[in-house]
C-alpha cells in the first residue's frame, strides 16, 4: 500500500496541497493565493480558471518537491470553500461568469424576497438554512438571470453548476473529455436546494430559484469507497490516484479534529470563523440563529449532522488592516501591533462587511468602529480587530449552548489565525473557557485526507484517527468575570449600531 494521502484545500484566499502519512503528520505542503475580484461594493468574485491552474500548480510542486509519484499516494481528498458558485459549459469547459464567492452580497434582494412571501420558512424547514446571500441558490439564480445565454444552456443541460469542489473534480477527472459532475452531501447542504432529510435535490426548492435540475451535480457521500473517480495520467499528479473524498472545508475540519461523536465541537479561524457541533444522526434545528447542516457521510453509513455558527469576517478583517488600511505589512504583525497596548482603548470593531451571519443573519448590517476618541491609535484598531474575532465567536458559542443545552468546557481551535497567540489568549478570556489547539492546525486538509484514507482503507476506523490527535497548546482564561461581562455588553451594544444600515 502507498505510504501517503494527499489533500487539496481550495480556500477563499488560497489553494493548498498537503501530504500526510499514516500518523497524520504533515509530509509536504504548498500554497498559492488567487486574486480577490471586487467589482462593486459587496461583490466578491474569483476566476475559476485561475483556481484550477493554482490547484494544478500546488499539486505538481508538492509532488516534485518531495520526489513523489502517483503510486506513493493511496488516495486524494478534496475540501473547499463552500457556497462559492461556478457555472460552466460542459462542452467547452469555460465558465460563463466568475465564481460568485460566499461573501458576496449582490443577491440581497433575492434573499429578502424569500422571507417576504413565506418561501423562507420552507427553506428553513427543508434545507436547514435561513434565506441569506451566503448560500449558492440565489447566486445560481443571479447568473441565470443576468448572464446572457446561461438559462437556455442550463435547460439543455449544457451549462452546469458546482461549488469549487465540483469544478476541481470535473477538471481533475477529465474535464471536457468525460470529467465527472459530482458533489458531496456537505457541499450540497449549503445550496438551499438540498433536502436535509432525503439528501437529494428538492424540486420545490429548485422551483424557488428557477434552477433546472439538469444543471446540478450528482450528490455523493463525503467519503466514498466506490470512489469519485481517478486523476488522469496526464493530469497534475502524473498518474491515476483514487479520488475518494470531498468535504466542505468546515466539515473537513470537524473530521480533522476528530469531532466524530455527538457533542464534539471545533472552531476554525480562516477568512471567516465556523463553529460546528456534531449532533450525530439526529437533525437538530436551531432556535438561536445557527444552521443545520450535514457534517459528513461516510460510504453507506447514515449521514451525521451538525449545528453551525458561521461568521463571515474574521481573518479577512486582519487582511483588511493590511490591504485596505495599510496599518500592518502582514497578518502576523496584527499581533505585535496589538501588543503595544494593554486593551482596545474603549473601541469596538464590528467587521460586518458582508452583513452579519450567525446568529444575527442581517444582510442590512455594515461594519463599524465605535467608541473612538482622539486617544486611539492603530494599535487599538489592531487589538479591537482581534477582539472582534473572539466576540463574534462568543456570539455563536452562546447560541450553540442555548440550542444544545451543552456547556462548552474547552474550545478546540484550528486554522491560520490560531498562530496568533494574543488572539487565542483573548479568545479564552472572552469565553471564559480554555482554548486548545492541536499539533496539526491545518485540520481542514487533514480532514479531507482522513476522509479519502478511510474510504480506501488507509485508515481503518475513527479510533486510529483519534490516536493521531495531540494538543500543541492550551490557553487559560485570565480576565475576571466582571471584565468579561462588561466587555461582552459593550460588544453587543456595538453590534446593535451596525444593524439596519443598508436602505
Ligand atoms: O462557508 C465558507 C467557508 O467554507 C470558507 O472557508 O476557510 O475559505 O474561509 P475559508
Amino acid at each position: 500500500m502507498a505510504d501517503f494521502v494527499a489533500a487539496v484545500d481550495q480556500g477563499t484566499t488560497s489553494t493548498r496541497c498537503m501530504i500526510f502519512d499514516h500518523g497524520g503528520n504533515e509530509i509536504a505542503r504548498h500554497q498559492l493565493e488567487h486574486q480577490q475580484i471586487m467589482p462593486q461594493p459587496g461583490w466578491v468574485e474569483h476566476n475559476p480558471v485561475e483556481i484550477y491552474e493554482r490547484t494544478s500548480a500546488v499539486l505538481q510542486t508538492v509532488m516534485n518537491g518531495r520526489g513523489l509519484c502517483a503510486s506513493d499516494l493511496a488516495a486524494l481528498g478534496i475540501t473547499n470553500q463552500r457556497e462559492t458558485t461556478v457555472v460552466w459549459n460542459r462542452r467547452t469547459g469555460r465558465p460563463y461568469y466568475n465564481a460568485i464567492v460566499w461573501q458576496d452580497t449582490r443577491t440581497d434582494r433575492i434573499a429578502s424576497a424569500l422571507d417576504a412571501d413565506g418561501r423562507g420558512d420552507v427553506i428553513r424547514a427543508k434545507a436547514g438554512l435561513p434565506p441569506a446571500t451566503y448560500f449558492s441558490g440565489g447566486k445560481i439564480q443571479w447568473i441565470l438571470e443576468n448572464v446572457p445565454g446561461v438559462r437556455e444552456a442550463a435547460e439543455k443541460g449544457e451549462a452546469i453548476f458546482g461549488n469549487t469542489d465540483s469544478w476541481l473534480v470535473w477538471n481533475l477527472t477529465g474535464g471536457v473529455d468525460g470529467g465527472i459532475h459530482v458533489t458531496d452531501v456537505t457541499n450540497a447542504s449549503r445550496t438551499m436546494l438540498m433536502n436535509l432529510e432525503t439528501l437529494d435535490w428538492d424540486d420545490e426548492l429548485l422551483g424557488f430559484f428557477g434552477v433546472p435540475r439538469q444543471m446540478l451535480p450528482e450528490i455523493r457521500p463525503s467519503a466514498d469507497p466506490d470512489l469519485y473517480g481517478y486523476t488522469l495520467d496526464h493530469g497534475p499528479l502524473g498518474g491515476r490516484v483514487p479520488l475518494a473524498a470531498v468535504l466542505g472545508d468546515q466539515q473537513a475540519a470537524m473530521v480533522g479534529q476528530v469531532c466524530l461523536r455527538p457533542g464534539e465541537a471545533k472552531n476554525t479561524y480562516g477568512t471567516g470563523n465556523f463553529l460546528l457541533l456534531n449532533t450525530g444522526t439526529e437533525l437538530v434545528r436551531s432556535k438561536n440563529g445557527l444552521l443545520s447542516t450535514v457534517c459528513y457521510k461516510f460510504g453507506d453509513q447514515p449521514a451525521v449532522y451538525a449545528l453551525e455558527g458561521s461568521i463571515a469576517v474574521t481573518g479577512s478583517a486582519v487582511q483588511w488592516l493590511r490591504d485596505q488600511l495599510g496599518i500592518i505589512q502582514g497578518a502576523a504583525q496584527s499581533e505585535s501591533l496589538a501588543r503595544q497596548v494593554p486593551d482596545s482603548g474603549g473601541i469596538y470593531f464590528v467587521p460586518a462587511f458582508s452583513g452579519l451571519f450567525a446568529p444575527y443573519w442581517r444582510s442590512d448590517a455594515r461594519g463599524a468602529i465605535v467608541g473612538l476618541s482622539r486617544f486611539n491609535t492603530n494599535a487599538h484598531i489592531a487589538r479591537a480587530t482581534l477582539e472582534s474575532i473572539c466576540y463574534q465567536s462568543r456570539d455563536v458559542a452562546e447560541a450553540m449552548e442555548k440550542d444544545s443545552g451543552v456547556k462548552l468546557e474547552v474550545l478546540k481551535v484550528d486554522g491560520g489565525v490560531t498562530a496568533n497567540d494574543l488572539c487565542m489568549q483573548i479568545q479564552a478570556d472572552v469565553l471564559g473557557v480554555p482554548v486548545s489547539r492541536p499539533v496539526v492546525a491545518e485540520t481542514t486538509a487533514l480532514g479531507a485526507a482522513y476522509g479519502a484514507g478511510l474510504a480506501v482503507g488507509f485508515w481503518s476506523n475513527a479510533d486510529e484517527l483519534r490516536q493521531n490527535w495531540n494538543e500543541s497548546r492550551r490557553w487559560q482564561p485570565e480576565w475576571t468575570d466582571e471584565q468579561r461581562e462588561k466587555g461582552y455588553r459593550c460588544w453587543q451594544k456595538a453590534v446593535s449600531r451596525t444593524l439596519d444600515w443598508v436602505d
